[in-house]
């Protein structure tokens, strides 16, 4: 097992020198927090993921940039058990977080030191976490990547809390769900951009939908060029404010499998999906198509697609890891654990294929690993928060957790811009300005013909005038040539 640190303090004080394991970062600072956004800027985006593949409007198939998965350790204040139980135990974990350290204690003498890209105390608040761990993730996704925030720790230590909570007594206990879409609402015009979100559960390896039970088994589908992972049959729903997406997550909460066992009194029995699709409309460019169609300005501005970039966030609360002896699981439940364990046993083998840089990843051993795919080795902004608790009796799954967080560190992605020339609504603006031309030819066309009947009339009307008009005349003149002739006669 890589041990990170292994080295140790004695009494406070320095007994080897002190080796944490580093973050593995190409593009990145491994000292720098996780708040920092290393992103190129819009302007250098493009050329730097090269995405929009000019004159043609193609995503350009390239690698993308560097961004190693990040990950902050949270640690759970005692609850009032541990208060009782553990009054004269010291925590088993001691946290430094201006050094972004934590220090597992192996015994009263010894510990080992860890670092982490943050270290978050029992007093952190619900903001700090969020901005910490996920706003960053958050500002991607409005940017059109995928990302990724995790939550991973043994049973009752606070994943739930951390991410679900929707805090509606106590605005403070807000979770990083719903300050997500606090942030992507306030970024986002619902003029030109839409959000639209699936919640699902992963249950004893079915997949199902917590928006709506009876959709209970539903398939990944993986696109094996892109690498995105979507599920069609769940189902989406269009957010256009706060309120209807809490009330999501309140349903959500409703059909989510939850347990009371002897280590949490709402233990997740099943891992819970937050999928945030953000499509943006982001203004075409006249310069690359003016080349492609001429000088025709009337032409460019009829024919520029706008660009759309789809960023999809995704938040996953996974169920907790347990012992069995310890969670007290028994009959259901404990069919329930062992599912949740395989599948964390399955996500645990990825993460050390992936930070040992090995040719193959089991990802295809669980639903939850082919879920994750682009969320570790893919091409999503990853962050994870692993939870612990500060109980000694817990230690072994606290060490094993920060193993797992450890290694996470390693796992380095490759960030895509999920840009493309949106071809759908110009064809749809398209066939809009069809229409309208073709019913103003059919009104031209009507026009024409009522033109034309008018004129007939018009002119029917003046022949006849005139033809009466001669009939007139003539008898007219007959009537006189008459008149003459009687005249004359008489006269004569
Ligand atoms: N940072 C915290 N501050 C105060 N209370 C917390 C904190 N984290 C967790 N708790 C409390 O601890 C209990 C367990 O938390 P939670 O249900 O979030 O754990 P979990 O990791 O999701 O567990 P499981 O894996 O069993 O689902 C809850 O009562 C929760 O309110
Ligand atoms: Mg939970």
């Amino acid at each position: 097992m890589a041990t990170a640190g292994g080295n140790s303090y004695r009494n406070g004080t320095h007994r080897n020198s002190l080796k944490v394991d580093r973050p593995l970062s190409v593009n990145s600072n491994p000292k720098t927090s996780i708040k920092s956004k290393p992103l190129p800027v819009s302007g250098q985006r493009r050329s730097s993921t090269g995405s929009i593949n000019g004159t043609t409007g193609a995503s350009k198939d390239d690698a993308g940039v560097p961004g190693r998965v990040r990950v902050a350790v949270r640690l759970r204040p005692r609850n009032a058990e541990e208060l009782a139980a553990d009054a004269d135990f010291a925590d088993c974990v001691e946290i430094q977080p201006e050094l972004k350290r934590l220090k597992l204690r192996k015994n009263n003498w010894d510990s080992d030191t860890y670092e982490f890209d943050e270290v978050l105390t029992e007093f952190a608040s619900q903001k700090r976490v969020y901005e910490v761990v996920a706003k960053p993730v958050v500002e991607s996704v409005l940017d059109g990547y995928n990302g990724t925030v995790m939550a991973y720790g043994q049973t009752g230590t606070g994943k739930t809390y951390t991410l679900v909570r929707l805090g509606e007594e106590d605005t403070a206990a807000r979770g990083i769900m719903v300050r997500a879409m606090e942030d992507i609402l306030a970024d986002v015009s619902l003029e030109t951009d839409s959000i639209s979100v699936s919640y699902l559960q992963l249950y004893m390896e079915t997949i199902q939908d917590l928006l709506d039970p009876a959709n209970d088994n539903i398939s990944i589908v993986e696109d094996p060029k892109s690498g995105d992972v979507s599920l069609p049959g769940a189902t989406l729903v269009e957010i256009r404010d706060q309120q209807s997406f809490v009330e999501l997550l309140r349903l959500g909460e409703v059909h989510r499998y939850a347990a009371n066992t002897k280590l949490n009194t709402e233990s997740s029995r099943s891992h819970a999906i937050l999928m945030v699709h953000v499509k943006r409309s982001i203004k075409g460019r006249d310069s690359a198509l003016s080349s492609e169609i001429g000088n025709n300005s009337h032409m460019v501005k009829t024919l520029k697609p706008s660009i759309v970039r789809r960023g999809k966030l995704v938040v996953v609360d996974l169920a907790g890891s347990e012992r069995i002896d310890k969670s007290g699981s028994e009959g259901h439940t404990l069919e329930e654990a062992k599912s949740i364990n395989l599948s964390l046993s399955a996500l645990g083998k990825c993460i050390n294929s992936l930070a040992e840089n090995s040719a193959h990843v089991p990802f295809r051993d669980s639903k939850l690993t082919r879920l994750l795919r682009d969320s570790f080795g893919g091409t999503a902004r990853t962050s994870l928060v692993i939870t612990i608790g500060p109980s000694p009796r817990h230690r072994g799954e606290t060490a094993s957790t920060i193993m797992f967080g450890q290694r996470a560190m390693k796992v380095e992605n490759m960030l895509k811009l999920k840009e493309e020339f949106d071809y759908k609504s110009l064809s749809r603006r398209l066939d809009l300005q069809l229409d309208k031309l073709m019913v103003e030819h059919e009104r031209q066309q009507k026009a024409f013909e009522d033109e034309i009947e008018r004129l007939t009339i018009e002119a029917q009307s003046q022949i006849s005038e005139a033809e009466r008009n001669y009939a007139d005349a003539l008898e007219k003149e007959r009537m006189k040539y008459q008149k003459d002739y009687t005249g004359f006669n008489k006269e004569a």
